[in-house]
């Protein structure tokens, strides 16, 4: 059984009383442990469809279903549920709150587990250690570059041990070389933790670091192709 599966899923945004079809029709099932990558020029539709993925919006029609589960049949505080223990979201303007540091930025997903203090600051420093940053855990947003900010994003993304993560243009407001090192972070933790990643991107260079390559055009799935030998990134040494 595949890990997400939508079948014709429509979306429909309504402008006072005009219709504006985005999504029409997407069949699309993603395993357990792909790297799959999302390609299409501004306006496709592309976050709208992960933002479906991620139970972040409602589909206007179709099925989804995430490990067997029914989405559609599901309440908000259910689809919260899925989304805190199931899925993990990395933006592309990272989203951390300005007046936490990284650890307490990393922290916050654990929270709602009710985790104990000294459990949760022991697994996010953990976290920030795996992406590179164990030495900028007192560090605030402001105190840091934007390629750090995003590793801290994917620190708060993993940490949760998520099944999936959710990435919308991750390397979208970064330097090439800080992009490289999303990848690198990405397929370890695709390659060495078994995490099923889902990017979007509209860099043709970004998108071929994943095994699977869906190309959407105006709100459809134009091709889909299978990428046999992915880009592999390396982390820059400092
Ligand atoms: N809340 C909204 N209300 C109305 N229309 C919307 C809304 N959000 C997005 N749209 C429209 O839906 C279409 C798809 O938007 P979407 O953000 O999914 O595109 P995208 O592929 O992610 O583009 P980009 O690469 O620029 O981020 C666009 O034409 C956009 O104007
Ligand atoms: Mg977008």
């Amino acid at each position: 059984m595949s890990l997400l599966v939508l079948k014709d899923i429509k979306h429909t945004y309504k402008l006072g009383n005009i219709n504006v079809n985005v999504l029409k029709g997407i069949n699309m099932s993603i395993e357990k442990g792909e790297f799959v990558s999302i390609m299409g020029p501004s306006g496709s539709g592309k976050s709208t469809l992960l933002n479906i993925i991620g139970c972040l919006d409602k589909p206007s029609g179709g099925s989804y279903e995430i490990d067997g589960q029914h989405i559609e049949k599901l309440n908000d505080n259910q689809l919260a549920d899925i989304r805190n223990q199931f899925l993990g979201f990395v933006f592309q303007s990272f989203h951390l709150l300005p007046e936490l540091d990284a650890i307490s930025n990393v922290e916050l997903p654990l929270i709602y587990r009710g985790m104990s203090t000294s459990e949760r600051r022991k697994k996010a420093k953990e976290a920030l250690e795996a992406v590179g940053l164990g030495q900028r855990l007192h560090h605030r947003p402001t105190q840091m570059s934007g390629g750090e900010q995003q590793r801290v994003a994917i620190a708060r993304a993993f940490v949760g041990e998520p099944s999936v993560i959710l990435a919308d243009e991750p390397t979208g407001a970064l330097d090439s070389q800080s992009g490289q090192n999303i990848m690198a972070i990405f397929q370890k933790l695709n390659t060495d933790h078994g995490i099923t990643i889902v990017q979007v991107t509209h860099e043709e260079e970004i998108a071929k670091h994943g095994t699977r390559i869906f190309y959407l055009k105006d709100g459809e799935i134009e091709r889909e192709v299978v990428n046999e030998q992915p880009l592999s990134a390396l982390i820059e040494e400092v």
